[in-house]
């Protein structure tokens, strides 16, 4: 499809056109994101998640940088060096370090809200999959990186949470102890798994980074979905991503980074553990042991099995949580509805929030220590997690009948300005249909 207001690359500056002919990156950059690239015109701000989730990840490894010049990764110094030195004497120190760990935070709240994004609006559905199954991928690096950054501060929950996670793989029989020791480099956690944990800590984020490239590439063949999820027909229904989106994304991000540098300034502690701030103890139990938020949904699933059934009900606690976020990858096949968009959608919409609702129960569920009211709504919402996914969606799916789509995005947006016209009193959905029959 060719776009009229679409501009071809052409360098004016002799440097450029050099350049051009030899290395054509800018061609490339321009063609991805400049005036080359056609965008729906419809996009809602849910569509701006992809790029805070790009601006984060650049946050964390520019702090992290900087930050690892001035760690120790020994057992004897780790605590010290994040707690004492980076904190106190290095040079916004504090800042750096608040920066970072609260940026793993905003991080962690972006791509959650563009996950679900991608479940209200189908975006996982074809052709997206890879686009999907890439972010996936991506998710589950970021799961990695984010639990060894835990461990390097070398906090009594940095140390206990180790124990927790990497004891995961000892429910596994025969196989598992081994492995266990394999990665910790011995058998608890101590000098070789921090310095192997504060290696890869290091290496992921740009591991994740060349994913987020491949997310993006496999994004730009069928191009940007949008919340009617009806194909783009013809140029009336799109806009070069520069200036619309660029500006759209510019000023949604200087608001985001608002919030993060309240958090940061404010209430840099806020979501984080106190126990963090006494050195690791392997012969002190903390009280409690719990990871940082954004793993408390997981958490409740691994915790939801108590009793021995068939399998040590630790094992089982550990596959479900593994599967919990595999089976996501088959979201593409589960889902088998033509519409995409959760808004064309009266049944599916009603599930989704019920599914949000199930998360953040198991989210609170796993956010603290056991109480038998804990223990039951997390394995009722762990239940319901697992029910969602492998029998109430593809049955909706099947036997769902969606409402009326728009006949395209242009019409969807002439919505919007006709209704303002519709006598007052007529509901949204009924003046949608007024300005549906006005437009055509
Ligand atoms: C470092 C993390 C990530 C970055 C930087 C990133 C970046 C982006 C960007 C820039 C876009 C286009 C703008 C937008 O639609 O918001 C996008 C789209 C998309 N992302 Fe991500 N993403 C990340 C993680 C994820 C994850 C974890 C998933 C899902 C599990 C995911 C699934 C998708 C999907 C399905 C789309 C296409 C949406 C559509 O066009 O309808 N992404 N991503």
């Amino acid at each position: 499809m060719s776009f009229s207001w679409a501009k071809p690359y052409e360098p004016k500056h002799p440097v450029m056109r050099w350049l051009d002919e030899r290395l054509p990156l800018p061609r490339l950059i321009y063609g991805a994101t400049g005036g080359g690239y056609p965008v729906p015109r419809n996009l809602n701000y849910f569509w701006n998640f992809g790029s805070i989730a790009g601006l984060f990840l650049t946050i964390q490894i520019v702090t992290g940088i900087v930050l690892a010049m001035h760690y120790f990764a020994t057992t004897e110094g780790a605590f010290n060096s994040v707690n004492g030195l980076i904190m106190r004497d290095v040079n916004a120190g504090w800042l750096l370090r608040y920066a970072h760990m609260n940026g793993a935070s905003f991080f962690f709240i972006a791509v959650y809200i563009h996950i679900f994004r991608g479940l209200y609006y189908g975006s996982y559905k074809a052709p997206r999959e890879l686009v999907w199954m890439l972010g996936l991928v991506i998710y589950l690096l970021m799961m990695a990186t984010a639990f060894m950054g835990y461990v390097l501060p070398w906090g009594q929950m940095s140390y206990w949470g180790a124990q927790v996670i990497t004891g995961f793989f000892s429910a596994f029989p025969l196989v598992g102890e081994p492995i266990r020791v394999w990665l910790l480099g011995g058998y608890a956690p101590d000098e070789a798994a921090l310095t192997r944990f504060f290696s890869l800590h290091y290496l992921l984020p740009f591991v994740i980074a060349a994913v987020v490239i491949l997310h993006i590439w496999a994004l730009h063949i069928p191009g940007s979905g949008n919340p009617t999820g009806v194909d783009v027909k013809d140029e009336r229904d799109t806009l070069p991503f520069h200036p619309f989106y660029t500006a759209k994304d510019g000023w949604f991000a200087a608001a985001f980074l608002l919030v993060y540098a309240i958090v940061t300034y404010f209430a840099p502690n806020y979501l984080g553990h106190p126990d963090n701030y006494i050195p690791a103890n392997p012969l002190a139990t903390p009280a409690e042991i719990v990871p940082e938020w954004y793993f408390w949904p997981f958490y409740a699933i691994l915790r939801s099995f108590t009793v021995d059934f068939i399998l040590p009900a630790k094992l089982w606690g550990v596959l479900a949580m593994f599967t919990s976020i595999l089976l996501l990858f088959f979201l593409p096949w589960l889902d088998r509805s033509p519409v995409r968009s959760g808004s064309y959608r009266p049944v599916f919409k009603r599930f989704f929030w019920l599914l949000v609702i199930d998360v953040v129960i198991l989210g609170w569920a796993g956010g603290g220590a056991p109480t038998p009211l804990r223990n039951a709504l997390g394995q009722m919402s762990a239940a319901y997690y697992f029910l969602h996914f492998l029998v109430i969606l593809p049955l909706v799916s099947a036997f769902e009948t969606p409402d009326p789509l728009p006949s395209s995005i242009s019409d969807s947006v002439l919505h919007g300005e006709a209704a303002e016209a519709a006598p007052a009193g007529q509901s949204k959905k009924r003046r949608g249909s007024v300005a549906t029959a006005a437009a055509e």
